[in-house]
Order: C-alpha cells, then structure tokens, then sequence
C-alpha cells in the first residue's frame, strides 16, 4: 500500500510514523508513506496556500490551486482508490471502514486546515470524506495520523501475531475482554483464577462472556445491530 499525504504542516504529521507499528509496516516494506507539503505546489513569492473567504467571515480557505496541482502530479503518477478529505463534516470513522481501506493499494489523504477547503476541491477530487469524531481539532493532520494508524496495523504482516488484530475491540462489535499479567496478585487484588487454570476452552468461553458484559454495560449501541 501507499499512502500520499497533503499538508500544510508536514512536520505535525511525522512522528507517528516513525515509531512503534506504523514505523515497522515502512521498514517492512508493507507500506509506503509519502508527505506533500502544500506549500512546494504554489507558484508566487509568498508561498501562499490560503485566502479569504467570498461572501466575508473569519477564517482563511484553502485554495484550489496548490491543492490541483499535487493531486494531479500523483495522479499522473498512479491510479488511486480514494482521495480522502479529513474533515469534521465527513462520514464518522469507524472499524469497517478501516477494514474496507485497508485492502486498497494507493490512497491520497488531504489534511484540511483553517476554515477547510475551497469546495471546488472536495466537488472535483475527493471521493470519502472523513471525520474521526464530534469534536473539532486544530488541522486534519492529527486525525490523518489516527486513520493511517487504524488501516496499517490491519494490513496482513504488520503485526507480529496475525490474530491480534482479529481479536481487538470492534472486530465483532463487541469490545475486547479484560487482560492481566504477572503478578497474579498485587496489593490483595487477583487475576481471575480461571485465567490461572490452564482450560483454554473455558478460558475462551471466560473471555467472550467478559466481552459480552463489558460490551453491554459500556457501549450497548454496538449490539443494536
Ligand atoms: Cl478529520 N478534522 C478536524 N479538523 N477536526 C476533526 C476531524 C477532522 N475529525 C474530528 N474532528
């Protein structure tokens, strides 16, 4: 997989990418993560990348040039599956559209960032519009981030134990049972004995019925369907 990112703040968007699992999808190999700042794609003197907005109101617009042109200088490249606008106003994120994403090859990620984008450019180029929750941040950098993270760790080989991503919470609608290590008792609190018992059959039937409740008590919307 590749993933282009458009940006006006490349800098926000790169430590996530070198640590931890998205680091290793890169070195692997098993993705490619490349940034663009909006800046290298005006023409003027002053760099510019935003403006005032018509009609008046505060806050400046991304302007459709720059934007334009990054996008047709990757898509001169390769063919694309989505070009993704981070937006608050987008289709809320959730674990199946990450699985759904995770089985594209080349995806664009366009970062908005003060008032948003020209419409023009989410009429013209993007094909899913993103938001990773009701809450308004700063830049569409950050949520980026979150949903690049959300794709790689699905991607067969990037993690290590490939039952690991099947097993978090979401991938059945149901949230992922308790986990406990070593000690087995700390300060007079203990591991459930079960989990001591070596039954594995009964520690998986222990586990789901843990899912189930914690499901019930802490996000019963996600047994509605
Ligand atoms: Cl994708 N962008 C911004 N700026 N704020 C957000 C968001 C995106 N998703 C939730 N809040």
């Amino acid at each position: 997989m590749r993933i282009d990112i458009i940006t006006v703040l490349p800098e926000l968007l790169r430590s996530p990418f070198e640590a931890s699992i998205m680091k290793r999808a890169i070195e692997k190999k098993i993705v490619e993560v490349h940034f663009h700042d909006l800046r290298d794609y005006t023409t003027g003197n002053y760099r510019q990348v935003d403006d005032y907005q018509y009609g008046g109101g505060a806050g400046m617009v991304l302007m459709i040039e720059p934007i334009d042109k990054c996008i047709s200088q990757l898509r001169s490249e390769r063919d694309y599956d989505e070009i993704i606008y981070l937006t608050p106003d987008g289709e809320t994120l959730n674990q199946k559209t990450a699985n759904a994403l995770s089985l594209k090859n080349n995806l664009i990620l366009l970062c908005g960032h003060y008032k948003g984008v020209d419409q023009r450019v989410r009429d013209m180029f993007v094909t899913l519009e993103i938001s990773i929750g009701d809450y308004v941040l700063s830049g569409g950098e950050l949520a980026a981030a979150v949903l690049a993270d959300s794709i790689i760790r699905l991607i067969p080989g990037v993690l290590n134990d490939e039952t690991s991503a099947l097993s978090d919470s979401f991938q059945d609608n149901l949230l992922a049972p308790e986990v406990y290590t070593r000690p087995a008792e700390y300060k007079g609190h203990r591991v459930p004995e079960i989990l001591l018992s070596g039954d594995f059959p009964k520690i998986e039937k222990w586990r789901m019925q843990n899912a189930l409740e914690r499901t019930q008590s802490r996000r019963p919307d996600l047994l509605e369907d």
